[in-house]
């Protein structure tokens, strides 16, 4: 059964370490994920991007996660990763997600505010938990191109949370999507004085190319959800690549697939234990 993130954020919180948030594009990526968790008995979140639900519904990766939290008996939730739109958060909470995004971080801050509010009170009818950013997180991911970076300010954050009735925020630092050019330089100090004012789990972007050091940093100024992505598709398509360099006859996408599904699981399991989630579940 998959279940939301709004308990697996709060334990999180309470306990002080972060779950993972890895995002998937196929059924491959969604098994390694989920066995990764279930190696380490961890809880787990799937996410798919706006443009991830463009090459394949939401529905299919409903029922692939389904499939792979049944299979393995660990708490899994499903999210929406930077929603574009209501109408995508809306078709995704109709066809089973557990969890959404609205990204309106491009906005003015009262539109951005008004968005989060249509989506939350959509939710709110099927008590899925909805994550909002607030600034901007850069870089690139996809086909989802985030520009330059806009530090959250903390004198606006409880205002966002309070009148949004999110259930957790995701705040940009520093971090952007993608592979770092050069060494980001993170402001961890703006973390805790955005937890001074806001009580909802925070949430981190951009975790791809980010030092274990860093994120453990993250973790311990209290960030309770990692978003991993891009080292997820450099890895799956490495080993293809790898594979198919050593058996360039191949044909049958099992022998190369099989890699790359396990090249995504060991990813994963270090991922997790480095957010303190192994043994959570
Ligand atoms: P990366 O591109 O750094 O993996 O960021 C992932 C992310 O923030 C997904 O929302
Ligand atoms: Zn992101
Ligand atoms: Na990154």
């Amino acid at each position: 059964m998959l279940v939301t993130t709004k308990k697996m954020l709060n334990d999180a919180k309470n306990g002080g370490y972060a779950v993972g948030a890895f995002n998937a594009e196929n059924a491959e990526m969604v098994w390694g994920i989920v066995h990764a968790a279930e190696e380490l008995n961890a809880p787990v979140i799937i996410q798919t991007t706006s443009s991830t639900l463009k090459y394949f519904p939401p529905v299919y990766f409903v029922h692939m996660a389904k499939a792979a939290a049944e299979s393995t008996g660990m708490p899994v939730a499903l999210h929406l990763d930077h929603g574009a739109n209501f109408e995508l958060a809306e078709e995704c909470i109709d066809s089973g997600y557990t969890s959404v995004m609205i990204d309106g971080s491009a906005l003015p801050f009262e539109e951005n505010i008004r968005v989060t509010q249509k989506v939350r009170d959509y939710a709110d009818n099927f008590g899925i938990p909805v994550e909002s950013e607030l600034g901007k997180i850069g870089g690139k991911e996809d086909d989802t191109e985030s520009g330059e970076s806009q530090y959250t300010d903390p004198g606006q954050a409880a205002e966002f949370v309070n009148r949004t009735g999110i259930s957790s925020l995701a705040v940009a630092i520093g971090t952007a999507h993608g592979i770092y050019a050069k060494k980001p330089v993170l402001d961890f100090n703006r973390t805790t004085l955005i937890k001074k004012t806001v009580s909802v789990p925070l949430v981190m972007h951009g975790a791809s190319g980010l030092s274990d050091e860093a994120l453990r940093e993250g973790v311990e100024k209290g960030m309770n959800k990692i978003n991993f992505a891009t080292e997820l598709r450099i890895a799956f398509t490495a080993a293809i690549k790898a594979h198919m360099a050593e058996h360039p006859n191949d044909f049958d996408p099992k022998k190369y697939l099989g890699p790359a599904r396990i090249a995504v699981k060991e990813l994963v399991k270090a991922k997790i234990q480095v957010c303190g989630s192994a043994g959570k579940a």
